[in-house]
């Protein structure tokens, strides 16, 4: 059999299930591209320092690039003996193009390797995962901004609290993901530090340019410090945390509308295709998508919270452990970007249901309105606070709305109370009375869907 890339110093064959657990090729070959990358740029900086010949520099790219359209072509064949992309792609470019491939290795090791892979893969996937955040936050804001006559209960504990605007509640969460793009923004320049130019751990030993390896790669810095270089994963915790907060918005946002789309409530009726039916009960239509968005809001948070765990504890530098870094990026990079279309689809075709909504509003929500309206009037906000509270109970008592009760009734809980009070009970005026900014007068929702295509432009 074959010798593997490392076997010099071995003997005794590996164990068949040693080999099998050892083996990362079945997930981290999705890094071929940019395993591929840092090699050309590697051969070319090893060329510089006389590594190679210009003729050998030459090539090693050709045969790098033969490699890489058999990958693009589904045409690379996957060898027993392959351990990871990094073997893979070498020992099929020493197939291509003899024992010259046996030189692009000079000064390298996996562990800087694997790092520079795992960064670059991860910027082009941060660029993706912008996208879809973006194309999120612009379905929420021009919605918003369509529907901004649209009145709706806004709720504390869920229990009704005051009037607001559907748009009010649309742009809530919109800036809660409008964080997330900043934040996402934020981590950019953590990523892009280039690790190759590290070694094994000590650095490398001819001298290798890697500011020009810097360039050539398009990375923002260079890892200072070898060993850091090699060992640091920082970047793909931090990327899991991120999706853990993005994805705890995704579900804060599930959960309101699931609640939102019950025949209780029945303000908004999600379209056919984000539900599934019961494959007992035929009358049934189920949120499925939310619930999956808030389902797998636990499992990115897993990802983040076991891959922390693994890192914990390790000595300098390299270690094995850290190849258990891909599988939970790997896949909380595919479930942030799947969660993040599948909400946007959500939003854009869900249907709303104005008259249910209005329908829920009742007169016991404008109690703080009331109260505002003797502030209007001199009295102190704590006094106002508890005679409104006396109308609502006698409301309660005489089982009427509170817009019914008699001027009389009024004057009797307070001598402040005039005919004009009866303009404390419309839920309109209520909503458009909060002008300051942030609530949910016209003019403010404006403000907001304004304020927010502005950082959706922002680049
Ligand atoms: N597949 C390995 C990983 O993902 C590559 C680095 C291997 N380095 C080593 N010294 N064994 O971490």
């Amino acid at each position: 059999t074959k010798q593997k890339l490392w076997g010099g110093r071995f003997t005794g064959k590996t164990d068949p299930l040693m080999h099998e657990f050892n083996q990362s090729l079945k997930y981290d070959k999705r890094m071929y591209a940019a395993d591929i990358k840092g090699s050309i740029a590697y051969a070319k900086s090893n060329c510089q320092k006389g590594i190679l010949t210009k003729e050998e520099e030459a090539k090693m790219v050709a045969g790098l690039n033969a490699v890489l359209k058999e990958w693009e072509d589904g045409k690379f064949v996957i060898q027993a003996d392959d351990e990871d992309i990094h073997t893979a792609n070498e020992r099929r470019l020493s197939e291509l193009i003899g024992p010259l491939g046996g030189k692009l290795h000079t000064g390298r090791s996996r562990n800087d390797q694997v790092a520079t892979d795992m960064r670059m893969w991860l910027l082009d996937e941060v660029n993706k995962t912008e996208d879809a955040l973006k194309d999120l936050l612009r379905v929420l804001t021009e919605r918003a901004d369509k529907e901004m006559s649209v009145l709706m209960p806004g709720y504390t504990h869920l229990q009704r609290g005051q009037p607001i605007r559907w748009s009010h509640f649309l742009c809530y969460h919109a800036f809660s993901f409008a964080s997330d793009l900043d934040r996402l923004r934020q981590l950019i320049p953590r990523i892009s530090v280039l690790p190759l130019g590290s070694g094994a751990l000590a650095g490398n030993p001819f001298s290798i340019d890697r500011e020009f390896l810097r360039q050539e790669l398009g990375f923002d810095s260079i890892a200072e410090n070898s060993m850091w270089g090699v060992a640091d994963r920082d970047f793909i915790v931090e990327f899991m945390m991120w999706a853990s907060l993005c994805m705890t918005h995704m579900s804060r946002l599930a959960e309101d509308l699931i609640i939102y789309s019950t025949a209780e409530f029945g303000f908004v009726t999600l379209s056919d295709a984000y539900s599934t039916g019961s494959s007992i009960m035929p009358q049934k239509k189920n949120p499925d998508s939310l619930e999956l968005l808030r389902g797998k809001s636990g499992r990115v948070f897993g990802n983040m919270a076991g891959f922390m765990m693994t890192l914990k504890g390790l000595p300098a530098t390299y270690n094995k452990d850290l190849q258990e870094d891909k599988e939970p990026l790997f896949d909380t990079v595919d479930n942030i970007g799947a969660s993040l279309r599948i909400a946007e689809g959500v939003i854009a075709t869900l249907n709303i249901h104005p008259e249910k909504m209005q329908a829920a509003l009742t007169m016991d929500m404008l109690a703080t309105d009331l109260a505002d309206y003797l502030v209007r009037k001199g009295t102190p906000f704590r006094e106002t606070h508890h005679i409104s509270g006396r109308a609502v109970a006698l409301a309660e008592k005489l089982q009427i709305p509170m817009s019914e009760l008699r001027l009389a009734q009024y004057k009797e809980l307070s001598p402040k109370f005039e005919p004009d009070v009866k303009d404390v009970f419309d839920f309109e005026a209520s909503v458009e009375r909060r002008n300051a900014i942030g609530g949910p007068s016209k003019e403010m929702i404006a403000r907001q869907v304004r304020v927010l295509r502005e950082i959706v432009a922002k680049q």
